[in-house]
């Protein structure tokens, strides 16, 4: 069994907010992504599809309607995917996208969940860690850790707020729109950007490579599970 890297001062306590209800928009959403972004979102989906040829065991959290599911299905024709959403309708958009019998659908949240494999090789997380606050991302990349064989790698696409003036005159605002709208359509309770790099470095996770669009406001990125100094390491139950 692989031992986890929870920092020591994590605090535990569950969240203070229910999972958002995505489950009016699922039908809807792609046209109301490209109605917005246009291909924007879905090209830092798909940004790193070719590093992830030698992957056999996926965790896709969040992955909405399946988009990134099917694609993958279609890339890598040895993969076996566990699909993990809190939203039914969006599952059952995501199990009509990627009807070839390697993907297993689990209902659940995942701040709680327990995945069913300790030998994953891939988690991916497309535009879902937004959900989360940075507290709640620290604990989900730690536990994923656990559950993922070492050299692991973890696709994540973003919304970023980038660095230069101009770009955070624009940015800023837009994200927080986004955010009033979901908490309007969804009842998600976040209101501001976790950090998620930090989250990921505290917890076993390390940054490879990165891709930039739309002036920095989209990123996406590959990271991959390291192995951590001794004292760092407490057994995970
Ligand atoms: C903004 S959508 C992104 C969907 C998709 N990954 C994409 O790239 O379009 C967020 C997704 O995460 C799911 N979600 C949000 N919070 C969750 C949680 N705590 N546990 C599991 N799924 C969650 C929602 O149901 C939704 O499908």
């Amino acid at each position: 069994m692989r031992t986890t890297t929870l920092p020591l001062n994590l605090d535990r306590r569950p969240s203070p907010f229910a999972a958002p209800d995505f489950d009016k928009l699922a039908r809807i959403y792609r046209w109301m992504e490209w109605l917005t972004f246009g291909p924007s979102l879905q090209h830092c989906r798909f940004a790193f599809i070719y590093a992830l040829a030698q992957s056999r065991q996926a965790l896709v959290i969040g992955d909405g309607d399946g988009r990134f599911t099917a694609r993958l299905l279609e890339a890598n024709t040895a993969i076996e995917v566990d699909a993990i959403d809190v939203s039914p309708a969006m599952l059952h958009q995501l199990s009509k996208r990627s009807q070839i019998g390697r993907v297993r659908t689990h209902i659940a949240d995942a701040r709680t969940y327990t995945p069913v494999r300790r030998d994953y090789d891939l988690v991916a997380t497309h535009f879902f860690l937004d959900c989360l606050t940075t507290r709640e991302v620290e604990e989900l990349a730690s536990r994923l850790w656990s559950y993922t064989s070492p050299g692991a790698i973890w696709v994540v696409s973003e919304f970023t707020i980038p660095p230069g003036l101009c770009a955070r005159l624009f940015a800023r605002p837009l994200i927080s729109a986004l955010y009033f709208a979901f908490r309007l359509l969804t009842g998600l309770k976040i209101r501001s950007l976790p950090d998620h790099h930090a989250a990921l470095e505290q917890s076993g996770w390390a940054l490879m490579q990165h891709q930039k669009s739309i002036g920095g406001l989209l990123i996406s990125e590959l990271w991959q599970s390291i192995p951590v100094p001794d004292s760092r390491i407490i057994s995970c139950p």
